[in-house]
């Protein structure tokens, strides 16, 4: 008998269940549960709400909600939807929980205490009027190639440059329409990347073999190009407070904690029953544990290069894909 841990990519709560993430990540990772479960094998298959974000921030305003309220609502709401097709994950947890907060604060003071993060100041657009940052796509303004006048902040939907806030023409917030904008300088927190880039090349090649072809060449392409220091907190009131003197008012972006959330989720299934359930036993020095994963494309640089990246960081040993 083998231990098997598999996880799904973890659906965004606002919103309603979506039929594609459905079809293309959750019911694979279920028919590969059940063979498992079959075969007799040991079987965790982990799955919960993406919680954080601006997403939430914007979906709990226009419901005029509090937004850890309207989280639980629709995270009641994918549970109730995948209980109705009878997925069998062992647990539906979520990345805001008290759990995820714990790990993901020890992952970041490993990974801070082995100098893998860095301090930088950036230019971000503030909005006067919705008293916010307003990140990438919450500013809509002119394409400076195209000049296309809905261009978002991160991209051009009609010329597809990828762009940085910053140089949209006649900038307004795309949450209140406002033009109230500043520039405002804040400091933020990236991971070192490129000082992880060798060992984390190293440990892709010997994956060759087992990844899909389309996951691997993702990764390498991603590895081609030379990694990028990446920011990994945000100007937001919701998500985990960045435990840092200097930080306060800051949260860890959401792409940080939401993979740490396939642990997290894990130790929210095993405090349910803490006799009889280890969280550790499938995620640190877990030798005999083998490890799927399932997600959409746009899904793979996260799991691939960012997520091992942060848990090589911390120097423990943490099961990997
Ligand atoms: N919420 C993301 C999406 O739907 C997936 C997050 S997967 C995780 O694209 F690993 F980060 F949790
Ligand atoms: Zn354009």
């Amino acid at each position: 008998m083998s231990k098997i841990l598999i996880t799904s990519a973890l659906p965004y709560v606002n919103g309603v269940p979506h039929l594609g993430h459905m079809v293309g990540c959750l019911l694979p990772s279920d028919v590969y549960a059940r063979f498992n479960r079959m075969l007799g094998n040991e079987v965790l298959y982990i799955c919960g709400t993406d919680e954080h974000g601006t997403p939430s921030e914007v979906g709990a305003a226009k419901e005029g909600m509090d937004i850890g309220e309207y989280c639980t609502k629709y995270h009641n709401r994918h549970k109730e939807a995948y209980d109705a097709f009878n997925l069998s994950f062992d647990y539906f947890g979520r990345t805001s929980s008290l759990q995820n907060e714990e790990i993901t604060y020890h992952i970041f003071e490993q990974l801070d205490k082995n100098g893998y993060i860095e301090e930088k100041s950036i230019k971000q657009i503030f909005s006067v009027d919705d008293n916010r940052f307003l990140p990438d796509r919450y500013v809509t303004g002119t394409c400076p190639h195209c000049g296309y006048d809905k261009a978002r902040g991160d991209q051009c939907e009609n010329c597809t440059k990828v762009l940085e806030p910053t140089e949209l023409i006649n900038p307004r917030s795309t949450i209140s329409g406002s033009t109230n904008l500043e520039v405002r300088e804040t400091k933020h927190l990236f991971l070192k990347l490129p000082l992880l880039e060798k060992r984390l090349a190293e440990w892709v090649k010997t994956k060759e073999p087992f990844w899909p072809d389309v996951a691997y060449s993702i990764a390498q392409k991603w590895l081609k190009e030379g990694l990028q220091e990446r920011c990994i907190t945000r100007d937001l009131k919701w998500g985990f407070s960045v435990p840092k003197p200097g930080f306060e008012g800051k949260v860890f972006y959401v792409w940080f904690d939401a993979p740490i959330g396939y642990i997290g989720i894990t130790k929210q299934w095993a405090d349910e029953k803490p006799a009889e359930r280890d969280w550790k036993s499938w995620w640190l020095g877990a030798k005999d544990v083998r490890y799927i994963e399932f997600m959409g494309k746009d899904n793979v640089p996260f799991h691939s290069i960012s997520f091992p990246a942060t848990l090589l960081g911390t120097g423990e040993d943490w099961t990997f894909v």
